[in-house]
């Protein structure tokens, strides 16, 4: 059983994709499309109509910097440490409302891209050239364990663009329960979530006419050619996002039109793929109230303010810790 047998692995890249296209059913995660051409395709996706997600949640910070800003100044300096950053559109309304305001900040950007840290503090050298940055190129996992060496002074975090929804309603506790350890008394967590609406809309947002969500998946399989020397012949997969009321959840598929065995040569594994078999390649999770303050009670936090847009299509939340006096 060449397949079965235990391996050694240069990355986690591989690891997850022989785990992923062993397992049953197969999946692949959504961390993974993110390379130079997958950041590219997702600011494409930000300014489709359908995806209203981005310009909703600009809206809301263009709308709250003022108050943001003043809630998160009060007191002092602070370390703003942004959980995957992308090219900060919405976070530099905030920043340069900071900036200019002569506030005593450090704006500390983690991402899994490489190239998408690249490109913010690039931008943000030519944009606000005095501006202090401390970038972190890594996954979620690999930052959380730095967070708390930020408690010389008070720190902000943000996880913007629904990111959250990407995790399981579990993982998702998980991460904010690592998140509120390393929280005192006067940090605050700022995160973008998605709300429940109506189905069509929400599917519209996955389901572009233009067809650029599709390419941004089919971009896992193009990522496995480029870097792991996989065989993927992208036409012969249909890409299938559906959503799920019951769990509030977009899960997003590829699947095989084909019988097929697709050979991965990093791996010297052959992907096996019966007709119509799919690849989980993401969820993303839709919230009300009821369900974050009941995450936001399950890892520790409490809401100390709500943020949203004229139709409540998304809104932000800010937390503290709650088991913090
Ligand atoms: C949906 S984009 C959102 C970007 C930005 N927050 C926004 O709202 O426009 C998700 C970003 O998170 C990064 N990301 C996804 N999973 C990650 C992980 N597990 N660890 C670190 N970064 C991750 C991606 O590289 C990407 O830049």
């Amino acid at each position: 059983m060449k397949n079965a047998r235990r391996r050694s692995f240069n990355n986690d890249f591989e690891a997850d994709v022989f785990a992923g296209l062993n397992a049953n059913p197969k999946h692949l995660n959504s961390k993974y499309f993110y390379d130079a051409q997958g950041d590219a395709l997702f600011q494409k996706i930000m300014a489709l109509s359908e995806y209203y997600l981005c310009a909703r949640e600009f809206d809301i910070i263009e709308a709250n910097k003022r108050k943001m800003a003043e809630l998160f100044s009060a007191g002092g300096g602070f370390d703003l440490v942004e959980f995957g950053a992308g090219d900060g559109k919405k976070t530099k309304v905030l920043l340069r409302h900071l900036h200019a305001r002569q506030v005593d900040f450090k704006y500390c950007p983690v991402d899994i891209s490489e190239n998408a840290v690249q490109q913010l503090c690039d931008s943000l050298k030519q944009t606000l050239p005095d501006l202090r940055v401390e970038p972190h190129i890594g996954t979620y996992a690999q930052v959380l364990t730095k967070l708390a060496d930020y408690r010389e002074r008070k720190k902000l975090i943000l996880f913007l663009g629904s990111n959250i929804g990407n995790f399981t309603l579990d993982a998702a506790v998980s991460f904010l329960q690592q998140i509120r350890a390393s929280m005192g008394r006067d940090d605050r967590l700022l995160v973008g979530f998605d709300q429940k609406k109506h189905p069509q809309r929400i599917l519209d947002a996955y389901r572009d006419k233009a067809g650029v969500t599709e390419a941004f998946n089919k971009n896992l399989l193009r990522r496995m050619n480029r870097e792991l020397g996989a065989h993927f012949d992208p036409d012969t997969f249909v890409y299938w996002p559906v959503y799920q009321p019951e769990e509030s959840v977009i899960k997003s598929y590829l699947v095989s039109k084909i019988a097929q065995q697709v050979y991965i040569e990093a791996l010297d594994f052959k992907a096996c793929f019966q007709p119509w078999e799919s690849i989980h390649t993401e969820n993303s999770q839709k919230f009300d109230d009821p369900s974050i303050r009941q995450l936001a009670q399950q890892a520790g936090l409490v809401v100390t303010e709500v943020f949203s847009d004229a139709n409540s299509d998304y809104r932000n939340y800010i937390f503290r810790n709650s088991l913090v006096i």
